[in-house]
């Protein structure tokens, strides 16, 4: 049995052959262990007689070392591995341009017979429609897209509780009253996120104002610090992220202001600046996608997992944070699991004073999908916005 496992597997460690020179393709070293091809399903994963295992493919947009969206993903994806054991092989391309280069790696990964492919960046969304369109007994999972197929599920984090609860200690930690956003590509999510942070550091210190920087990128580590050197420039002294890089930290340290780790745990990169980080969990939404693949449930949907499903947290969260910050994260993390609290509720006005949502509405999905302004308190308006 060890054996056919062994030549099944060594088959499917061969290279990528079409992936563009751009692209660093590679297969996971660890999809390929001998550890992994040992591991048994752990107690609770479903107990699937397949005689092949389910071939699960990732494509990522950055490296995995970034430290952040990829990286987290990356542990995602480990974590079903080893929790699935030999009935499933993963595998995985990282540092994929969101372009047509994308479609040809889904392609690629199809024709080595992968049943479930995860493609997670926004800019990813055309070419996973196309790719999906010719190929339906494919299932793809697209991260923070919208569009869907029955073959195509969208799933995204809500990234912006944890812009939120890391606007709390920010509040509380600004001593200019001026908070900054290194922001990455304006789509819906990252419009959002900034103003989640303003709206949580405000919170706990009306006077907070918020200026923001964008790259236009996900991943350009010089750019992303060069934006947060000019936001510090500007009298920012505490910085956010929607980039995939730690530079914005990094930055953050060698200027002596604070700044956050965003998507994974970020601390060890600028312990002195690091205030918290706002990581996310994909595990439990990859464990669910896999098991009903395994079962044979599968559907496409759109899905939106945040601190409730454990999908979401802020951690580490420095020690020199005022004890009244902590227990404010610690109450909102509570109110988010139970459903007593919710971070878009109003009175909110953008920032040309319009009331956005009245006193005490709650905003639906549909709402936190569309937000494309600046709430009050934000400098400037939202790229392509016309406000
Ligand atoms: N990094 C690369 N792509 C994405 C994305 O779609 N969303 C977020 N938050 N970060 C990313």
């Amino acid at each position: 049995m060890t054996l056919l496992i062994q030549r099944r597997w060594l088959g499917q460690c061969k290279p990528l052959r079409s992936v563009a020179a751009v692209t660093v393709a590679v297969l996971a070293l660890a999809a390929c262990s001998p550890k992994e091809e040992a591991a048994a399903p752990q107690a609770g994963a479903p107990a699937a007689d397949t005689s092949a295992p389910l071939q699960v493919g990732f494509m990522y947009v950055s490296p995995i070392g970034d430290g952040g969206w990829t990286y987290q993903h990356e542990l995602g994806r480990k974590a079903i591995q080893e929790k699935f054991g030999d009935q499933i092989v993963t595998s995985m391309v990282e540092s994929v341009p969101e372009g047509p280069d994308a479609e040809r790696v889904l392609r690629d990964l199809a024709g080595q017979g992968k049943k479930l492919i995860f493609a997670t960046s926004f800019g990813f969304q055309e070419y996973v429609q196309k790719a999906a369109a010719d190929l339906p007994e494919v299932k793809f999972e697209h991260a923070t897209g919208y569009k869907q197929a029955d073959n195509v599920a969208a799933y995204d984090t809500k990234t912006f509780e944890g812009a939120y609860l890391a606007g709390i200690v920010a509040g509380s930690m600004t001593k200019t009253n001026t908070v900054g956003v290194v922001a990455s590509v304006p789509i819906p999510e990252v419009v959002r996120n900034i103003n989640s942070f303003v709206l949580g550091a405000q919170s706990m210190n009306p006077a907070v104002q918020a200026k923001v920087v964008w790259v236009n990128e996900w991943f350009n580590p010089p750019k992303e610090a060069e934006a947060a050197t000019s936001l510090i420039n500007g009298g920012v002294d505490v910085l956010y992220q929607n980039t995939n890089s730690p530079a914005v930290l990094k930055t953050a340290q060698e200027r002596g202001v604070y700044a956050f780790g965003k998507d994974g745990d970020m601390s060890a990169y600028a312990p002195q600046a690091h205030l918290g980080s706002a990581v996310i969990n994909w595990e439990p939404y990859y464990t669910k996608v896999v098991q009903d693949t395994l079962a044979g449930t599968w559907q496409s949907g759109n899905f939106w997992w945040g601190v409730k499903e454990g999908a979401m947290d802020l951690v580490k969260i420095a020690e020199q944070v005022p004890q009244e910050a902590k227990d404010r994260v610690a109450t909102v993390k509570t109110g988010l699991q139970d459903g007593s609290f919710a971070v878009w509720t109003g009175p909110i006005r953008d920032n040309q004073g319009r009331e956005v949502l009245a006193s005490g509405v709650v905003a639906n999905d549909g709402f936190l999908r569309g937000i494309n302004f600046y709430v009050q308190g934000i400098e400037g308006q939202v790229p392509g916005a016309g406000q």
